[in-house]
């Protein structure tokens, strides 16, 4: 198990087997309510260069190296190989970078991209690390490029539960995560991108938001969501900033407890994802 913290802020989540699954989960859970990788406003071409930052597993880049000719190039970014797929198991037009998007970008990729594409920054960044993040990525954009964001409103998710139920578990986690968020500054407000985007100076700015509610991948976003508390407590245990739990096998039962009152009560995790796109001029 690894954490990485990078300065000023922390990346709070654990970067292991079981993230890597999460995170495939949840790539499918918004998927299946988003139903693009592309942006409709985005012209696909058969030579385009696309870049994904903060690529985690690469799993984007994987499935839109199944729907695009490989004459296109993709190039993923990201400050940890350790999610990271084999080189041997992927399509050869993907390539992997290790960058802290943070950063100005080497010289070689300024100017290169036709889309540059980030999904599920809320925990890594801490609120204002927002804009200079999109004025870096915009770097990347050659004039007329987009820039594509899809990001959750995860402070504001909610657990939904039948009448009669009390999903104590599920409740408690939800609180806990807010509060360790708001603790370490992370505290997002990503219904702000758009704004961001438009102040930056991207043209064309468009939000289309997605309420997770498509019940056949319910239970992969509840395990999704239950993993990211867990993880999220303990790397915040990990960095000494957990105020309300002592050790891992609490964080442990609590998940437990979450995914119990997910099976028991049919309660479930419901937030909104949030897609904005923007060309550069
Ligand atoms: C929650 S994961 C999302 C991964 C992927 N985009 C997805 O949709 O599944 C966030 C990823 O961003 C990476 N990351 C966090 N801060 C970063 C930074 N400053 N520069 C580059 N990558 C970063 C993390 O290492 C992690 O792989």
């Amino acid at each position: 198990m690894s954490i990485s913290a990078k300065s000023p802020g922390e990346y709070l989540l654990i970067r292991n087997a079981v993230e890597k699954e999460r995170l495939e989960l949840q790539f499918k859970a918004w998927q299946a309510n988003i139903g693009y990788l592309l942006h409709p406003a985005i012209t696909q071409h058969d030579h385009m260069c696309i870049a994904d930052v903060g690529t985690g597993t690469g799993i984007w880049l994987q499935e839109l190296a199944n729907i695009l000719p490989n004459s296109c190039q993709l190039d993923g970014f990201d400050i940890s190989d350790i999610l990271l797929p084999d080189k041997s198991s992927l399509p050869e037009n993907i390539t992997f970078y290790l960058q802290n998007f943070l950063q100005p970008f080497p010289e070689e990729f300024i100017g290169k991209y036709d889309v540059v594409n980030v999904r599920v920054m809320v925990v890594a960044l801490s609120s204002d690390e927002w804009e200079p993040a999109v004025r870096n990525l915009m770097t990347l954009l050659h004039p007329g490029g987009h820039l594509q964001w899809v990001d959750c409103a995860a402070h504001e998710c909610i657990v939904k539960a039948p009448e009669g139920t009390n999903p104590v578990n599920a409740n408690r986690g939800m609180d806990l995560f807010r509060k360790t968020m708001n603790a370490l500054g992370k505290t997002p407000n990503t219904a702000a991108l758009h704004g961001i985007f438009q102040k930056s100076g991207l043209d064309a700015c468009e939000e289309q938001i997605f309420t997770l509610t498509n019940p056949e991948v319910r239970d992969n976003l509840n395990f999704s969501v239950a993993t990211a508390i867990a993880h999220c407590l303990t790397a915040a245990l990990k960095l000494h900033k957990l105020e309300d739990m002592q050790s891992e096998d609490e964080i442990r039962n609590l998940k437990e407890g979450m995914l119990e009152d997910l099976r028991s009560t049919h309660c479930w995790f419901c937030y909104d994802v949030y897609v904005v796109v923007g060309r550069k001029s």
